[in-house]
């Protein structure tokens, strides 16, 4: 009997042993299939990025002309791009395309292409290359001049924002599984290597700038980051003791934030330091950080102050992406008029390394759980303003229903390994500087990467919570670009507008969830915003600017 029941029981495990194996070999099929769909996807949509620019400058008026000179004609035929986009991803994008073709030109139906004639006609040419070179270079005029494009052009913009939008969210998807995905990874890093060998930047390079001479040394900055010990856990502290003194006002605990100068290591740091670059300011914005109103202000200023303002999309350079660094200089190579204001989504590079002047760099962050928290919503229910147009969110009604709070009770990814980006836009496209799928150690690395940066490489790093402290800041240390911001800031025009920029439906989270989010998953960004902001507060004191102070209503 007993010999029985152990052969029955080694039969079971031999069984479950084959279920396991069996199910193990369907989980590793599946990864694999996985992979090579997501490297498949990657692939198949840089060729499209590569595609849709090459068909973007043939839809220009100059090759246009060429065609019609040798005798070729357009024939009216079902445009391209919704084909690129269905199958870039079935649902969501079609709908998307279609509703901005509808609203792009309702009475004006865009001129579609033929693009085997097009591509026949170029072919012919006999100067082929030459006169494509000027077109493109029209294009770019006309851009630059502020000109309508063509409707053509205009939805071949807008199939190029939906693919580059595309291969954001491959990457996002990427980053967010785990494992033997991380091969896809890499294969998405290759894809944006290739992007950038493929592109030629044959313009004689400019008469560079010195190199400032009145920022700290690399070793110095180093000996600030190191000296200069956060603790997440006493500022989560002194924020609660702080939120719980106004028990009725609507006050996030990130308003609350005491700077003690005495506290602070900043060696011999020199804070009135002569502005890299004059003629060139790039504040490469992070997401969430009150970007929509510093448009409004600067679209103001420039005009008022002079200057050639450009808030740009990713939508209008071609192949771009956050970590890129070709296609923007192309872009800003062609485009930039000096004095020139660059506001765009974008890591911190070196303009130098191409043939550009390096910028001055300029940007605004904001407490990592608040901006956490706006995207979180944000993608759910985005603006107040437009909330069609923004809706492209993908989940169930259940999953839009979620709030933060219980997001985190029931350990969901998006909040236990959230994958949106925040140091890298201080610390730069280094390798070094990632922070999705990576050790905590190395975003430990990446966070004091960032902080030397911003030290040595940033002329000053702006606090949400502290924006008319910001502005002033602004104002005084760039006043050919901000001087009078704080009347048009006070202007009715302008609360009004912030006031429609407002997160739609945002709901605050519990202090426990905000403790979670700080000294868990969004730790390191915590580190540095931290540190940013004593930085920024030391440089209110030594600009003897008397912080706004919070405002208790
Ligand atoms: C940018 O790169 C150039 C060399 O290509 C180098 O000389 C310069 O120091 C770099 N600048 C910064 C800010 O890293
Ligand atoms: C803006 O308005 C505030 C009051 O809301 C006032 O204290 C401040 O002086 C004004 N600033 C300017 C530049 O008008
Ligand atoms: C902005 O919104 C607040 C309430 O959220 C309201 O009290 C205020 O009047 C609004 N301001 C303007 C200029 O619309």
């Amino acid at each position: 009997m007993a010999r029985g029941k152990m052969g029955g029981k080694s039969k079971k495990i031999g069984l479950a042993a084959k279920v396991r194996a069996r199910l193990g070999y369907i989980v590793i099929t599946l990864c694999i299939g996985l992979v090579c769909f997501y490297i498949g996807r990657v692939e198949f949509l840089a060729e499209k990025l590569q595609e849709a620019e090459k068909i973007g400058r043939m839809t220009s008026e100059g090759v246009n002309q060429q065609i019609a000179m040798h005798g070729y004609q357009h024939q009216p035929v079902v445009p391209q791009p919704p084909q690129v986009a269905s199958q870039a991803r079935p649902q969501a994008p079609n709908n998307v395309l279609n509703n901005n073709l509808i609203q792009q030109a309702p009475q004006n139906p865009p001129v579609p292409v033929n693009l085997q004639k097009v591509h026949a006609g170029i072919q012919n040419l006999p100067q082929d290359v030459k006169a494509r070179e000027n077109a493109h270079q029209n294009t770019v005029q006309n851009f630059a001049l502020g000109n309508a494009l063509e409707p053509a052009a205009k939805v071949m913009e807008q199939v190029e924002r939906l693919v580059a939008q595309e291969v954001h969210d491959t990457v996002g998807a990427i980053e967010n599984a785990a494992g033997a995905v991380n091969n896809a990874v890499h294969n998405v890093i290759n894809v944006g290597k290739q992007i950038e060998e493929n592109i030629n930047l044959n313009f004689q390079p400019e008469e560079l700038l010195p190199e400032p001479q009145d920022r700290p040394s690399l070793d110095i900055a180093a000996l600030i980051a190191s000296a200069n010990r956060i603790s997440v856990e006493t500022i989560f502290q002194d924020q609660q003791a702080e939120l719980a003194k106004y028990p009725t006002s609507h006050l996030k605990a990130s308003a609350f934030y005491t700077y003690e100068p005495a506290k602070w290591n900043w060696q011999s740091m020199n804070f009135k330091t002569r502005t890299p670059n004059a003629k060139f300011i790039f504040h490469n914005k992070l997401p969430k950080s009150g970007s929509s109103t510093m448009n409004q202000l600067l679209r103001q200023l420039s005009k008022k102050n002079n200057f050639n303002f450009a808030k740009v999309e990713p939508s209008q350079i071609p192949n771009d992406r956050f970590d890129l660094e070709k296609p923007l200089v192309k872009f800003v190579q062609e485009t930039k008029k000096e004095p020139f204001f660059l506001l765009k989504h974008h890591f911190w590079f070196n303009f130098t390394r191409h043939g550009l002047r390096q910028p001055t760099y300029v940007n605004v962050i904001r407490d990592p759980v608040d901006w956490y928290t706006s995207q979180y919503y944000f993608r759910r229910f985005g603006w107040v303003q437009q909330t069609t147009t923004r809706d492209s969110f993908a989940g169930t009604q259940a999953d839009r229903d979620r709030t933060i709070d219980q997001c985190i009770q029931q350990g969901l990814m998006e909040c236990t390994k959230p994958s949106y980006k925040y140091i890298q836009y201080l610390c730069g496209n280094h390798p070094h500087c990632r922070t999705v799928d990576v050790s905590e150690e190395l975003k430990e690395k990446a966070a004091n990467l960032a902080k030397i940066n911003v030290l040595r490489n940033f002329y000053a790093v702006g606090i949400l919570e502290q924006f008319v402290d910001t502005l002033k800041t602004f104002e005084i240390i760039l006043p050919n670009y901000y001087s009078g911001v704080l009347d048009i800031w006070n202007s009715s025009m302008m609360q009004e507008k912030r006031n429609k920029t407002k997160t739609l439906n945002r709901k605050e989270l519990s202090s426990h969830s905000r403790e979670f989010l700080m000294k868990g998953p969004l730790k390191w960004e915590t580190d540095l915003y931290i540190f940013v902001r004593a930085l920024f507060n030391e440089r209110l004191r030594r600009y003897e600017i008397v912080p706004t102070g919070v405002q208790i209503t």
